[in-house]
Parts: C-alpha cells; structure tokens; sequence
C-alpha cells in the first residue's frame, strides 16, 4: 500500500520503462494487405485509405522487394479482376489476377510470404461473398454449399499458382474443412489454411470497399459475416474452423474486437491473427491529416494494443511505416 507501494517508481526513465514492459511489437509480427488490378505501371491512389494503392503486376513486384527489404515477412493480395460475373469466375480462371501476381511476386521475392485472400466479392459483379440463390424466405442470399465449390476452385488455383497460404474470409460454413481436403487431394498439402473466423459484418470495411471495387449492390453482409453482439458464436465458429483444420486464426476487425483476440488467445494454442482493418486504417489517417492525432504514435500504440490482446500477426495497412518506425528506435 502507498506510500511504502509506488508504481511510478519504475516508469521513472526509459530504461526502467524498457525492463519491464510486456509487450513488444516486431517487425516479424505483420502482415501487409495489397490489391492488385490489371494493367502495367498502375499506382491508384485509394481515396479512402490515404498512402494505399491499386498495384498492377508490375509495380507489385517492385513493391513487394520494398517490403522484403523492411524485413516484412508477409503480404496478403486481394484481387480486382477485369471483369465480373454471378459466379465470381475470374477468382480461379487459369489467368486469374490473383494467380499471376502470386506467380511475379515468388519469383522476384521467393522468401516474401504470399498469403491470398480466399472470397468471391470481389469478383461477383452483385458484390457478394458468394453465389446468389433465393433462399427460404424468397430473397436473394448467398447460397452456402453452391459457394463452397466456388472457393474450393480459387483456393486450387491461387495455390497451384504458388501461394504460400490461403485465407478464407468468406464465411460460409464448412469452408475450411473443404478447402484443406482439396488442398490434400491435390498434392497441396503443405499449403497453409488462414482462416477468417470470426468475421463481423463491420461497417470499418468502408474503406476497403472502395480499395477492392466490392460493394454489395443489394442488402448487407449480415446473412453471412457475424453479428457484433456475439463473443459465444465467436467461440463456437473458431472451435469449428480448428477442428475443419485451419492452421491460423483470424479475429476482424481488430480494434473494436479486442476481447475476442484474448479469449482466442487465452483458449487455444494455435497462432491468432487480428486484421487491423480499412476503417481503423483511415480514421487515424484522418485525423492525423487535420492535426488531431499523431498518427504515428495512435497506430503503434493500436498495433500493441492489438499484441497485447493476443494477437501474433496483424493484418495491417501500416506494416511499411511500422516496420520504418520500428527500425527507428
Ligand atoms: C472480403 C474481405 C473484406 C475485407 C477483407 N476481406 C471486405 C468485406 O468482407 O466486406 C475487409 C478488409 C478491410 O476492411 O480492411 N470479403
């Protein structure tokens, strides 16, 4: 008790503070979201994520040495077909963006990690995560075992195309076990499963919209992605994504999700991840371009926050900047 109890006496000086802090953020902890397009020499700036780009084939290889250089270990690609149909068929066509970036990029940079983002919206020209069938009520909804083909087929091709892991993020059940028996009937057994497993239907994916061409074009994401209220249903859709064989996984957002990273964390030993998403992204950017934060240091401590949760990778839009910031210290 005070006063013989002083916690300040060790946050006195920085050398104290470094003895004895928990958490520390590393460079090996992050994990930069690319979107690549076609065309050659493309560099669109992403209105809504202010510093983030549309990359073509080209111009992504150049950015992925940038990232090895930084000591980044991985990145994770989200493509932007040429065009687009009901049943997303660009996401595992035998030229699918996806695939041909994986193929330049492990060839530039066969250390870098390529993880690929597994999901149909944005190669469906309605926007949804999968294949539309009426449902019981007579409205449109994506229709969960027709989809699961579907992700089955572009999991194949981004993995023949050399991805090092695929990450799910569409959330319709049973994906996972499909996907990993694919993968091991087709000589693909080595291929790491990310899966997105406990996926709110957020409105902090604004942004990424706008990044990945994605909107719905009708209704929301909410027969599909979970609802913000539940950490039980969390519980039980990560147990289910462990038992279907995911290798990782995946709170999102991150942020407002913090709770369901440390009872992820707390409850099992497999490696979380946190997707530190668009919307986080951009309100720290706006609010560093007026003057009203100093982006720099409200994105680590967000980071660490993210760690200290129990995260051990963060999907993030800062992983560049954090891996300078680090390299700072
Ligand atoms: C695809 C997908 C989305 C994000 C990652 N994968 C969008 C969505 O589900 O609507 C969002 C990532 C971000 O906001 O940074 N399903």
């Amino acid at each position: 008790m005070f006063p013989m109890t002083r916690m300040r006496r060790l946050r006195r000086n920085e050398t104290f503070r470094r003895m004895v802090r928990e958490t520390e953020l590393h460079v090996s902890d992050l994990i930069l979201p690319l979107f690549v397009r076609p065309g050659s020499n493309v560099r669109n700036p992403i209105k809504s994520m202010p510093g983030q780009f549309q990359l073509s084939v080209d111009t992504l290889v150049e950015e992925s040495k940038a990232i090895r250089d930084l000591g980044i270990p991985a990145i994770i690609l989200f493509g932007i077909p040429k065009m687009k149909d009901a049943l997303g068929s660009q996401a595992y066509a035998a030229d699918a963006i996806v695939c041909r970036a994986v193929e330049a990029v492990k060839k530039a940079c066969p250390e870098l990690c390529v993880i690929t983002d597994v999901c149909m919206c944005e190669y469906t020209d309605h926007g949804h995560c999968g294949a539309i069938e009426p449902n019981r009520d007579g409205r449109p909804d994506v229709d969960n075992d027709k989809t699961l083909e579907l992700l089955v087929n572009e999991s194949l091709a981004h993995a023949r195309a050399g991805a090092d892991m695929v990450a799910p993020s569409d959330m319709m059940d049973g994906r996972i076990g499909e996907i990993r028996m694919a993968l091991d009937e087709h000589d693909l057994s080595d291929v790491p499963v990310m899966a997105y497993s406990a996926k709110f239907a957020s409105a902090f994916y604004g942004p990424f919209r706008d990044a990945a061409e994605s909107p719905p074009s009708f209704g929301d994401r909410r027969s599909y992605q979970m609802d913000p209220a539940n950490l039980n249903e969390a519980m039980r859709e990560i147990e289910l994504d462990i038992e279907e064989g995911a290798d990782i996984v995946m709170v999102k957002p991150a942020l407002p999700y913090l709770d369901v990273i440390r009872w992820a964390a707390d409850n099992f030993d497999l490696p979380i991840a946190a997707y530190n998403v668009s919307g986080e992204y951009a309100m720290i950017k706006a609010a560093g371009a007026n003057g009203w934060i100093d982006e720099k240091k409200a994105a680590m401590e967000s980071l660490l926050a993210i760690k200290r949760a129990g995260a051990k990778m963060i999907l993030t839009y800062w992983a560049k900047d954090a891996a300078k910031w680090l390299a700072e210290k």
